[in-house]
């Protein structure tokens, strides 16, 4: 009987370190590896890739706009085209394809996202050009960092290598 036991018991510490592990990998780490130039390489399908790419021209021209619409003092330009690249745009994105991202990138993702929402709310309430570019600044933050330490791969071309 003790030893059913302790078998069972050492199955559930198996299974705890697995789930563990799969917890992990999905949550934290990421469907990644390291790439030549230092960056991380992020793996997805092709369509995942595509998608995101788009997400991120969506995001450049958002940054056109609004520093154009700041420069003429147009907040209601700003506060739209701060609102197309918020919060209700990430949304689509599949769990499948999230689950590869690794815990930085999307934290950076989603600050990005709501920091778009945030300049938006703002945008309504001043007309202050200097203050909503300062803020489009801080925004731009977020860019930099992630492309500084993110490239996207794609899941079998790159393991490969
Ligand atoms: C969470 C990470 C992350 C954030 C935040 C982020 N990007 Fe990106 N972006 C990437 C990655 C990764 C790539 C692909 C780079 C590569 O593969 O070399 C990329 C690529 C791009 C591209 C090229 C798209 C193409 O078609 O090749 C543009 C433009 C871009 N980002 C704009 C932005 C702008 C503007 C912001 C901020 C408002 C931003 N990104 C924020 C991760 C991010």
């Amino acid at each position: 009987m003790r030893s059913v036991c302790a078998v069972g018991w050492g199955l559930s510490v198996v299974l705890a370190l697995g789930l563990g592990a799969m917890g992990y990998v999905f949550l934290i780490r990421g469907n990644v590896e390291p790439y030549a130039d230092g960056r991380t390489a992020v793996l997805l399908l092709p369509d995942e890739r595509n998608r995101v790419l788009g997400e991120m021209r969506g995001l450049l021209e958002a940054v056109q706009e609004i520093t154009v619409a700041a420069a003429q003092g147009d907040m209601a330009t700003v506060a739209k085209s701060a609102s197309a690249v918020g919060m209700a745009a990430a949304e689509a994105e599949s769990p499948q394809m999230i689950a590869k991202l690794p815990l930085e990138f999307k934290r950076l993702g989603m600050s990005t996202h709501k920091a778009f929402d945030d300049l938006a709310a703002f945008a309504g309430t001043t007309d202050d050009r200097l203050e909503v570019t300062a803020r489009l600044g801080g925004i731009l933050d977020n860019c930099t960092s992630c492309h500084a330490g993110y490239r996207l791969g794609l899941e079998d071309a790159d393991k490969e290598k």
